[in-house]
Protein backbone atom coordinates (compact mmCIF):
# COMPACT_ATOMS: atom_id res chain seq x y z
CA UNK A 1 0.00 0.00 0.00
CA UNK A 2 1.33 3.19 -1.13
CA UNK A 3 1.64 5.22 1.90
CA UNK A 4 0.85 9.36 1.18
CA UNK A 5 2.30 12.02 3.80
CA UNK A 6 -1.60 13.20 3.68
CA UNK A 7 -3.21 12.97 6.87
CA UNK A 8 -7.37 13.52 7.61
CA UNK A 9 -8.21 15.37 10.16
CA UNK A 10 -11.48 14.00 11.84
CA UNK A 11 -13.57 16.49 14.86
CA UNK A 12 -15.46 14.99 17.44
CA UNK A 13 -16.69 16.72 19.86
CA UNK A 14 -14.32 19.26 19.67
CA UNK A 15 -11.39 16.38 20.06
CA UNK A 16 -9.47 15.86 16.58
CA UNK A 17 -7.81 12.66 15.18
CA UNK A 18 -5.29 12.30 12.25
CA UNK A 19 -6.09 9.44 9.83
CA UNK A 20 -3.60 8.57 7.91
CA UNK A 21 -4.27 8.30 4.23
CA UNK A 22 -3.11 6.26 0.95
CA UNK A 23 -2.64 6.74 -2.15
CA UNK A 24 -3.74 4.62 -5.20
CA UNK A 25 -2.09 4.00 -8.28
CA UNK A 26 -5.02 5.42 -9.84
CA UNK A 27 -8.34 6.47 -8.19
CA UNK A 28 -8.69 8.37 -5.31
CA UNK A 29 -6.88 8.83 -1.65
CA UNK A 30 -8.25 6.42 0.94
CA UNK A 31 -9.04 7.71 4.41
CA UNK A 32 -7.02 4.60 6.81
CA UNK A 33 -9.90 4.41 9.61
CA UNK A 34 -9.08 0.85 10.78
CA UNK A 35 -7.36 2.85 14.14
CA UNK A 36 -10.35 5.05 14.59
CA UNK A 37 -12.75 3.22 17.22
CA UNK A 38 -9.63 2.00 19.03
CA UNK A 39 -8.61 5.62 19.16
CA UNK A 40 -12.15 7.64 19.24
CA UNK A 41 -14.69 4.91 20.04
CA UNK A 42 -16.97 5.46 16.92
CA UNK A 43 -17.83 3.19 14.09
CA UNK A 44 -18.55 4.78 10.42
CA UNK A 45 -21.42 4.36 8.43
CA UNK A 46 -21.66 2.99 5.47
CA UNK A 47 -24.40 0.52 3.75
CA UNK A 48 -23.80 -0.98 0.84
CA UNK A 49 -19.81 -0.02 1.02
CA UNK A 50 -20.34 3.44 -0.91
CA UNK A 51 -17.70 4.90 0.02
CA UNK A 52 -15.70 1.98 1.40
CA UNK A 53 -12.23 0.22 0.19
CA UNK A 54 -12.16 -3.37 1.84
CA UNK A 55 -9.05 -4.34 0.53
CA UNK A 56 -5.93 -3.41 -1.48
CA UNK A 57 -5.63 -5.22 -5.05
CA UNK A 58 -3.52 -4.79 -8.12
CA UNK A 59 -6.29 -6.97 -9.95
CA UNK A 60 -8.74 -4.50 -12.14
CA UNK A 61 -9.06 -0.72 -12.12
CA UNK A 62 -12.37 1.13 -12.57
CA UNK A 63 -12.75 4.89 -13.88
CA UNK A 64 -16.56 5.12 -13.32
CA UNK A 65 -16.47 8.47 -14.47
CA UNK A 66 -14.73 7.84 -17.48
CA UNK A 67 -15.98 4.85 -18.08
CA UNK A 68 -12.55 2.80 -17.92
CA UNK A 69 -11.64 -0.44 -16.96
CA UNK A 70 -8.75 -1.88 -17.01
CA UNK A 71 -7.18 -5.43 -15.96
CA UNK A 72 -3.64 -5.25 -14.82
CA UNK A 73 -3.31 -2.11 -16.52
CA UNK A 74 -4.81 -3.17 -20.25
CA UNK A 75 -7.75 -1.85 -21.05
CA UNK A 76 -11.03 -4.29 -21.50
CA UNK A 77 -11.37 -2.80 -25.14
CA UNK A 78 -8.03 -3.94 -26.37
CA UNK A 79 -8.16 -7.08 -24.37
CA UNK A 80 -11.35 -7.91 -25.78
CA UNK A 81 -10.12 -7.30 -29.31
CA UNK A 82 -6.70 -8.64 -29.37
CA UNK A 83 -6.82 -11.06 -26.92
CA UNK A 84 -8.67 -14.26 -25.79
CA UNK A 85 -10.08 -15.41 -22.54
CA UNK A 86 -7.37 -17.85 -21.33
CA UNK A 87 -4.96 -15.36 -21.73
CA UNK A 88 -7.14 -12.78 -19.96
CA UNK A 89 -7.20 -15.93 -17.08
CA UNK A 90 -3.26 -16.03 -17.16
CA UNK A 91 -2.68 -11.78 -16.97
CA UNK A 92 -5.79 -11.49 -13.98
CA UNK A 93 -4.35 -14.54 -12.27
CA UNK A 94 -0.32 -14.07 -12.25
CA UNK A 95 -0.22 -10.26 -13.16
CA UNK A 96 1.20 -10.42 -16.29
CA UNK A 97 0.87 -11.15 -19.82
CA UNK A 98 2.36 -14.64 -20.83
CA UNK A 99 5.04 -15.47 -22.81
CA UNK A 100 3.91 -17.70 -25.94
CA UNK A 101 5.21 -21.09 -24.05
CA UNK A 102 3.81 -19.72 -20.70
CA UNK A 103 0.45 -19.68 -22.06
CA UNK A 104 0.69 -22.68 -23.86
CA UNK A 105 1.70 -24.66 -20.69
CA UNK A 106 -1.11 -22.95 -18.95
CA UNK A 107 -3.51 -23.74 -21.85
CA UNK A 108 -2.79 -26.66 -21.34
CA UNK A 109 -3.32 -26.91 -17.86
CA UNK A 110 -6.86 -25.90 -17.68
CA UNK A 111 -8.06 -28.30 -20.78
CA UNK A 112 -6.58 -31.24 -18.48
CA UNK A 113 -9.33 -30.26 -15.44
CA UNK A 114 -11.96 -29.82 -17.84
CA UNK A 115 -13.68 -33.28 -16.72
CA UNK A 116 -15.33 -33.28 -13.25
CA UNK A 117 -15.85 -36.28 -10.98
CA UNK A 118 -17.97 -39.32 -12.66
CA UNK A 119 -19.68 -39.50 -9.08
CA UNK A 120 -20.58 -35.74 -9.28
CA UNK A 121 -23.13 -36.43 -11.94
CA UNK A 122 -25.18 -37.70 -9.33
CA UNK A 123 -25.99 -34.23 -7.96
CA UNK A 124 -27.40 -33.31 -11.37
CA UNK A 125 -29.31 -36.05 -11.20
CA UNK A 126 -30.87 -35.18 -7.38
CA UNK A 127 -32.01 -31.88 -8.59
CA UNK A 128 -35.46 -31.20 -9.94
CA UNK A 129 -35.29 -30.87 -14.13
CA UNK A 130 -36.96 -27.22 -13.85
CA UNK A 131 -34.67 -26.10 -11.41
CA UNK A 132 -32.72 -22.93 -12.37
CA UNK A 133 -29.25 -24.09 -13.60
CA UNK A 134 -27.58 -21.42 -11.19
CA UNK A 135 -29.88 -22.74 -8.68
CA UNK A 136 -27.78 -25.93 -9.59
CA UNK A 137 -24.38 -24.74 -10.00
CA UNK A 138 -24.53 -23.10 -6.47
CA UNK A 139 -24.66 -27.04 -5.27
CA UNK A 140 -22.43 -28.51 -7.17
CA UNK A 141 -19.59 -26.06 -7.17
CA UNK A 142 -20.16 -26.34 -3.36
CA UNK A 143 -20.19 -30.37 -3.54
CA UNK A 144 -16.55 -30.03 -5.13
CA UNK A 145 -15.45 -29.08 -1.44
CA UNK A 146 -16.30 -33.10 -0.28
CA UNK A 147 -14.36 -33.94 -4.58
CA UNK A 148 -11.39 -32.55 -4.21
CA UNK A 149 -9.62 -32.65 -0.91
CA UNK A 150 -6.14 -32.42 -2.02
CA UNK A 151 -7.18 -28.75 -2.79
CA UNK A 152 -8.80 -27.36 -0.20
CA UNK A 153 -5.69 -26.85 1.93
CA UNK A 154 -5.50 -22.76 1.76
CA UNK A 155 -2.24 -22.72 3.65
CA UNK A 156 -0.85 -24.87 0.77
CA UNK A 157 0.08 -22.09 -2.28
CA UNK A 158 -0.03 -25.12 -5.29
CA UNK A 159 -3.05 -26.66 -3.73
CA UNK A 160 -4.34 -23.27 -3.96
CA UNK A 161 -3.29 -22.79 -7.60
CA UNK A 162 -5.14 -26.63 -8.45
CA UNK A 163 -8.19 -25.23 -6.77
CA UNK A 164 -7.57 -22.11 -9.34
CA UNK A 165 -7.01 -24.81 -12.52
CA UNK A 166 -10.10 -26.83 -11.02
CA UNK A 167 -12.64 -24.08 -10.70
CA UNK A 168 -11.82 -22.56 -13.98
CA UNK A 169 -11.32 -25.69 -16.02
CA UNK A 170 -14.68 -27.02 -14.56
CA UNK A 171 -17.27 -24.31 -14.82
CA UNK A 172 -18.34 -24.30 -18.32
CA UNK A 173 -18.56 -28.76 -17.94
CA UNK A 174 -20.70 -27.72 -14.71
CA UNK A 175 -23.01 -25.08 -16.38
CA UNK A 176 -23.31 -27.01 -19.40
CA UNK A 177 -24.00 -29.80 -17.51
CA UNK A 178 -27.08 -27.90 -15.61
CA UNK A 179 -28.17 -26.90 -19.17
CA UNK A 180 -28.38 -30.47 -20.59
CA UNK A 181 -29.69 -31.89 -17.25
CA UNK A 182 -32.65 -29.16 -17.40
CA UNK A 183 -33.60 -29.98 -21.20
CA UNK A 184 -33.45 -33.88 -20.61
CA UNK A 185 -30.55 -34.34 -22.85
CA UNK A 186 -27.16 -36.28 -22.05
CA UNK A 187 -24.33 -34.78 -20.47
CA UNK A 188 -21.84 -33.94 -23.43
CA UNK A 189 -18.27 -34.65 -21.94
CA UNK A 190 -15.58 -31.81 -22.74
CA UNK A 191 -13.62 -32.23 -25.89
CA UNK A 192 -10.33 -31.70 -25.46
CA UNK A 193 -9.20 -30.50 -28.91
CA UNK A 194 -11.73 -27.50 -28.60
CA UNK A 195 -10.69 -24.29 -27.33
CA UNK A 196 -12.47 -22.67 -23.75
CA UNK A 197 -15.26 -21.22 -25.67
CA UNK A 198 -15.87 -23.51 -28.53
CA UNK A 199 -15.53 -26.35 -25.88
CA UNK A 200 -18.04 -24.72 -23.85
CA UNK A 201 -20.43 -24.19 -26.75
CA UNK A 202 -19.90 -28.10 -28.06
CA UNK A 203 -21.17 -29.39 -24.80
CA UNK A 204 -23.88 -27.23 -24.93
CA UNK A 205 -25.30 -27.97 -28.03
CA UNK A 206 -24.21 -31.16 -28.98
CA UNK A 207 -25.91 -34.47 -29.60
CA UNK A 208 -24.97 -38.10 -29.55
CA UNK A 209 -27.00 -38.68 -32.49
CA UNK A 210 -24.82 -36.69 -34.91
CA UNK A 211 -22.26 -34.04 -35.69
CA UNK A 212 -22.08 -30.71 -34.00
CA UNK A 213 -20.00 -28.13 -35.81
CA UNK A 214 -18.84 -25.03 -33.65
CA UNK A 215 -18.59 -22.33 -35.44
CA UNK A 216 -15.20 -20.70 -35.45
CA UNK A 217 -17.37 -17.27 -35.36
CA UNK A 218 -20.12 -17.62 -32.69
CA UNK A 219 -16.87 -19.48 -30.46
CA UNK A 220 -15.38 -16.21 -30.68
CA UNK A 221 -17.72 -14.40 -29.87
CA UNK A 222 -18.97 -16.22 -26.79
CA UNK A 223 -14.83 -15.98 -25.72
CA UNK A 224 -15.57 -11.97 -25.47
CA UNK A 225 -18.27 -12.67 -24.09
CA UNK A 226 -16.48 -14.50 -21.19
CA UNK A 227 -13.51 -12.16 -21.47
CA UNK A 228 -15.91 -9.04 -21.06
CA UNK A 229 -17.33 -10.41 -17.98
CA UNK A 230 -14.13 -11.90 -16.17
CA UNK A 231 -13.50 -9.63 -13.68
CA UNK A 232 -14.71 -6.33 -11.72
CA UNK A 233 -13.38 -5.64 -8.88
CA UNK A 234 -14.84 -5.51 -5.67
CA UNK A 235 -18.38 -5.58 -6.99
CA UNK A 236 -20.90 -7.98 -4.74
CA UNK A 237 -20.54 -11.76 -5.25
CA UNK A 238 -16.24 -10.89 -5.39
CA UNK A 239 -16.64 -9.24 -1.99
CA UNK A 240 -18.76 -12.36 -0.92
CA UNK A 241 -16.28 -14.66 -2.15
CA UNK A 242 -13.67 -12.53 -0.32
CA UNK A 243 -15.82 -12.94 3.27
CA UNK A 244 -16.53 -16.46 3.00
CA UNK A 245 -12.76 -16.68 2.20
CA UNK A 246 -11.56 -14.38 5.23
CA UNK A 247 -13.12 -17.23 7.56
CA UNK A 248 -10.36 -19.81 6.51
CA UNK A 249 -13.25 -21.75 4.38
CA UNK A 250 -12.21 -23.56 1.19
CA UNK A 251 -12.50 -21.97 -2.32
CA UNK A 252 -14.85 -24.32 -3.59
CA UNK A 253 -17.29 -23.06 -0.49
CA UNK A 254 -16.33 -19.23 -1.05
CA UNK A 255 -17.26 -19.70 -4.93
CA UNK A 256 -20.48 -21.45 -4.45
CA UNK A 257 -21.22 -18.47 -2.45
CA UNK A 258 -19.95 -16.24 -4.76
CA UNK A 259 -22.53 -17.50 -7.48
CA UNK A 260 -25.24 -17.56 -4.91
CA UNK A 261 -24.54 -13.51 -4.79
CA UNK A 262 -24.36 -13.14 -8.53
CA UNK A 263 -27.50 -14.90 -8.97
CA UNK A 264 -29.66 -11.83 -8.06
CA UNK A 265 -31.08 -9.28 -10.72
CA UNK A 266 -29.36 -6.24 -9.04
CA UNK A 267 -25.92 -8.33 -10.11
CA UNK A 268 -25.37 -10.81 -12.31
CA UNK A 269 -28.94 -11.84 -13.05
CA UNK A 270 -29.83 -8.80 -14.50
CA UNK A 271 -28.71 -10.13 -18.34
CA UNK A 272 -31.77 -12.64 -17.92
CA UNK A 273 -34.16 -9.89 -16.53
CA UNK A 274 -32.96 -7.39 -18.88
CA UNK A 275 -33.73 -9.99 -21.61
CA UNK A 276 -37.40 -10.81 -20.33
CA UNK A 277 -37.85 -6.66 -19.61
CA UNK A 278 -37.02 -6.77 -23.44
CA UNK A 279 -39.27 -8.99 -24.84
CA UNK A 280 -41.92 -7.61 -22.54
CA UNK A 281 -42.05 -4.62 -24.11
CA UNK A 282 -42.27 -6.09 -27.27
CA UNK A 283 -42.27 -3.58 -30.10
CA UNK A 284 -40.72 0.10 -29.93
CA UNK A 285 -44.43 2.06 -29.41
CA UNK A 286 -44.37 0.42 -25.88
CA UNK A 287 -41.12 2.11 -24.98
CA UNK A 288 -42.99 5.20 -23.55
CA UNK A 289 -44.85 3.56 -21.33
CA UNK A 290 -42.11 1.58 -19.52
CA UNK A 291 -39.67 4.70 -19.58
CA UNK A 292 -42.15 6.33 -17.84
CA UNK A 293 -42.51 2.99 -15.33
CA UNK A 294 -38.72 3.18 -15.20
CA UNK A 295 -39.17 6.92 -13.53
CA UNK A 296 -42.54 6.66 -11.44
CA UNK A 297 -40.83 6.54 -7.89
CA UNK A 298 -44.12 4.62 -6.71
CA UNK A 299 -43.21 1.49 -9.40
CA UNK A 300 -40.68 -1.08 -8.75
CA UNK A 301 -39.87 -1.44 -11.93
CA UNK A 302 -36.37 -0.20 -13.20
CA UNK A 303 -34.65 -0.45 -16.53
CA UNK A 304 -32.91 -3.46 -16.50
CA UNK A 305 -29.12 -3.59 -18.12
CA UNK A 306 -29.21 0.20 -16.87
CA UNK A 307 -27.20 2.12 -14.30
CA UNK A 308 -23.88 1.24 -12.56
CA UNK A 309 -22.79 1.78 -9.04
CA UNK A 310 -19.43 2.42 -10.27
CA UNK A 311 -19.48 3.63 -14.33
CA UNK A 312 -21.02 6.90 -14.00
CA UNK A 313 -20.59 6.89 -17.89
CA UNK A 314 -20.78 4.15 -20.72
CA UNK A 315 -19.93 0.79 -19.35
CA UNK A 316 -16.71 0.10 -21.80
CA UNK A 317 -18.17 -3.50 -21.63
CA UNK A 318 -21.63 -2.39 -23.09
CA UNK A 319 -20.10 -0.40 -26.22
CA UNK A 320 -18.08 -4.32 -27.56
CA UNK A 321 -21.06 -6.07 -26.28
CA UNK A 322 -23.39 -3.83 -28.66
CA UNK A 323 -20.61 -4.02 -31.52
CA UNK A 324 -20.87 -7.88 -30.80
CA UNK A 325 -24.26 -8.20 -31.46
CA UNK A 326 -24.25 -6.62 -34.09
CA UNK A 327 -21.83 -8.90 -35.43
CA UNK A 328 -23.42 -11.98 -34.55
CA UNK A 329 -26.60 -11.74 -35.77
CA UNK A 330 -25.39 -10.49 -38.58
CA UNK A 331 -23.01 -13.89 -39.40
CA UNK A 332 -26.09 -15.57 -37.72
CA UNK A 333 -28.27 -13.87 -41.02
CA UNK A 334 -30.81 -11.62 -38.81
CA UNK A 335 -31.40 -9.00 -40.03
CA UNK A 336 -34.89 -7.64 -38.10
CA UNK A 337 -33.91 -8.91 -34.67
CA UNK A 338 -37.04 -7.11 -33.07
CA UNK A 339 -35.23 -7.44 -29.51
CA UNK A 340 -32.21 -5.89 -30.87
CA UNK A 341 -34.28 -3.23 -32.18
CA UNK A 342 -36.23 -2.92 -29.19
CA UNK A 343 -33.16 -2.19 -27.20
CA UNK A 344 -31.34 -0.15 -29.33
CA UNK A 345 -35.01 2.65 -29.54
CA UNK A 346 -34.91 2.02 -25.58
CA UNK A 347 -30.92 3.17 -25.01
CA UNK A 348 -31.86 6.18 -27.50
CA UNK A 349 -34.62 6.59 -25.73
CA UNK A 350 -33.31 6.53 -22.07
CA UNK A 351 -30.25 8.64 -23.46
CA UNK A 352 -32.70 10.94 -24.48
CA UNK A 353 -34.40 11.94 -20.76
CA UNK A 354 -32.84 14.17 -18.57
CA UNK A 355 -34.11 11.50 -15.99
CA UNK A 356 -31.14 9.45 -17.23
CA UNK A 357 -28.76 11.41 -17.96
CA UNK A 358 -28.83 13.51 -14.84
CA UNK A 359 -28.72 10.08 -12.64
CA UNK A 360 -25.56 9.36 -14.85
CA UNK A 361 -27.12 5.80 -15.87
CA UNK A 362 -26.17 4.04 -18.82
CA UNK A 363 -26.51 0.68 -20.74
CA UNK A 364 -24.13 -1.54 -18.42
CA UNK A 365 -22.76 -4.90 -19.52
CA UNK A 366 -25.92 -6.89 -19.29
CA UNK A 367 -28.00 -4.61 -21.90
CA UNK A 368 -26.67 -6.66 -25.43
CA UNK A 369 -25.25 -9.70 -23.69
CA UNK A 370 -28.56 -11.83 -23.56
CA UNK A 371 -29.36 -10.65 -27.33
CA UNK A 372 -26.01 -12.42 -28.06
CA UNK A 373 -26.83 -15.53 -25.91
CA UNK A 374 -30.35 -15.79 -27.24
CA UNK A 375 -29.43 -15.65 -31.15
CA UNK A 376 -26.39 -18.09 -30.14
CA UNK A 377 -29.39 -20.76 -28.80
CA UNK A 378 -29.45 -20.13 -25.30
CA UNK A 379 -32.40 -20.07 -22.98
CA UNK A 380 -32.66 -17.29 -20.46
CA UNK A 381 -31.97 -18.91 -17.49
CA UNK A 382 -28.65 -20.19 -19.28
CA UNK A 383 -27.78 -16.17 -19.10
CA UNK A 384 -26.46 -16.09 -15.76
CA UNK A 385 -24.92 -19.13 -15.36
CA UNK A 386 -22.06 -17.95 -18.10
CA UNK A 387 -21.60 -14.94 -16.13
CA UNK A 388 -20.75 -17.04 -13.33
CA UNK A 389 -18.74 -19.05 -15.44
CA UNK A 390 -17.01 -16.18 -17.06
CA UNK A 391 -16.40 -14.28 -13.68
CA UNK A 392 -14.59 -17.68 -12.06
CA UNK A 393 -11.38 -16.49 -12.51
CA UNK A 394 -12.27 -13.37 -11.09
CA UNK A 395 -13.43 -14.82 -7.94
CA UNK A 396 -10.27 -17.01 -8.01
CA UNK A 397 -7.82 -14.42 -8.43
CA UNK A 398 -9.31 -11.69 -5.82
CA UNK A 399 -9.38 -15.08 -3.54
CA UNK A 400 -5.63 -15.91 -4.26
CA UNK A 401 -4.82 -12.52 -3.72
CA UNK A 402 -6.68 -12.18 -0.67
CA UNK A 403 -4.59 -15.21 0.67
CA UNK A 404 -1.38 -14.07 0.07
CA UNK A 405 -2.09 -10.08 1.66
CA UNK A 406 -0.32 -10.38 5.24
CA UNK A 407 -2.89 -7.81 6.10
CA UNK A 408 -6.09 -9.93 5.67
CA UNK A 409 -8.02 -10.51 8.56
CA UNK A 410 -12.12 -12.08 8.86
CA UNK A 411 -14.12 -9.47 7.48
CA UNK A 412 -16.48 -8.49 10.32
CA UNK A 413 -18.51 -5.11 9.57
CA UNK A 414 -19.97 -3.36 12.72
CA UNK A 415 -23.56 -2.03 13.11
CA UNK A 416 -25.72 0.72 13.79
CA UNK A 417 -27.78 -0.48 16.58
CA UNK A 418 -31.46 0.61 16.40
CA UNK A 419 -32.78 -2.24 18.79
CA UNK A 420 -34.60 -2.26 22.00
CA UNK A 421 -32.15 -1.30 24.58
CA UNK A 422 -31.36 -3.49 27.48
CA UNK A 423 -34.90 -5.05 29.43
CA UNK A 424 -35.83 -7.57 31.68
CA UNK A 425 -36.76 -10.88 30.10
CA UNK A 426 -41.29 -11.14 31.29
CA UNK A 427 -42.29 -14.67 31.84
CA UNK A 428 -44.87 -16.04 29.50
CA UNK A 429 -47.94 -15.26 31.63
CA UNK A 430 -46.91 -11.66 32.44
CA UNK A 431 -47.22 -10.09 28.79
N1 LIG B 1 -33.82 2.28 -13.81
C1 LIG B 1 -34.39 3.37 -13.25
N2 LIG B 1 -33.84 4.09 -12.26
C2 LIG B 1 -32.65 3.69 -11.79
C3 LIG B 1 -31.98 2.56 -12.33
C4 LIG B 1 -32.61 1.85 -13.37
N3 LIG B 1 -32.01 0.78 -13.91
N4 LIG B 1 -30.82 2.39 -11.67
C5 LIG B 1 -30.75 3.36 -10.75
N5 LIG B 1 -31.86 4.16 -10.83
C6 LIG B 1 -32.12 5.36 -10.05
C7 LIG B 1 -32.56 4.99 -8.64
O1 LIG B 1 -33.97 4.91 -8.54
C8 LIG B 1 -32.00 6.12 -7.82
O2 LIG B 1 -32.85 7.24 -7.97
P1 LIG B 1 -33.01 8.29 -6.74
O3 LIG B 1 -31.65 8.90 -6.54
O4 LIG B 1 -34.02 9.27 -7.27
O5 LIG B 1 -33.47 7.50 -5.57
C9 LIG B 1 -30.69 6.47 -8.53
O6 LIG B 1 -30.87 6.05 -9.89
C10 LIG B 1 -29.47 5.77 -7.95
O7 LIG B 1 -29.75 4.38 -7.90
P2 LIG B 1 -29.25 3.42 -6.73
O8 LIG B 1 -30.12 2.22 -6.70
O9 LIG B 1 -29.09 4.20 -5.47
O10 LIG B 1 -27.81 3.06 -7.27
P3 LIG B 1 -26.94 1.81 -6.86
O11 LIG B 1 -25.54 2.18 -7.16
O12 LIG B 1 -27.26 1.39 -5.48
O13 LIG B 1 -27.45 0.65 -7.84
C11 LIG B 1 -27.67 -0.82 -9.68
C12 LIG B 1 -26.78 0.23 -8.98
C13 LIG B 1 -26.86 -1.48 -10.78
C14 LIG B 1 -28.07 -1.91 -8.68
C15 LIG B 1 -28.92 -0.11 -10.25
O14 LIG B 1 -28.55 0.84 -11.21
C16 LIG B 1 -29.91 -1.11 -10.86
O15 LIG B 1 -30.75 -1.67 -10.14
N6 LIG B 1 -29.84 -1.35 -12.20
C17 LIG B 1 -30.67 -2.35 -12.86
C18 LIG B 1 -30.08 -3.73 -12.62
C19 LIG B 1 -28.84 -3.98 -13.46
O16 LIG B 1 -28.82 -3.72 -14.65
N7 LIG B 1 -27.82 -4.56 -12.82
C20 LIG B 1 -26.57 -4.95 -13.49
C21 LIG B 1 -25.41 -4.13 -13.04
S1 LIG B 1 -23.96 -4.37 -14.10
C22 LIG B 1 -23.54 -6.06 -13.96
C23 LIG B 1 -23.33 -6.54 -12.58
O17 LIG B 1 -22.89 -5.84 -11.70
O18 LIG B 1 -23.59 -7.73 -12.38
Amino acid sequence: MADTTKTATLTIDGESYELPMHSPTAGPDVVDIRKLYGQAGVFTYDPGFTSTASCDSTITYIDGDAGILTHRGYPIDQLAGKSHYLEVCFLLLYGYLPKAEELEAFETTVTRHTMIHEQMHNFFRGFRRDAHPMATMVGVVGAMSAFYHDSTDISDERQREIASFRLIAKMPTIAAMAYKYSIGQPFVYPRNDLDYAANFLHMCFSVPAEEYHVDPILARAMDRIFTLHADHEQNASTSTVRLASSSGANPFACVAAGIACLWGPAHGGANQACLEMLKEIGTPDQIPEYIARAKDKNDPFRLMGFGHRVYKNFDPRAKVMKQSADEVLDLLGVDDNPTLQVAKELEKAALDDPYFTEKKLFPNVDFYSGIILEAMGFPTSMFTPIFALSRTVGWVSQWKEQLSDPQMKIGRPRQLYQGADLRDYVDIENR
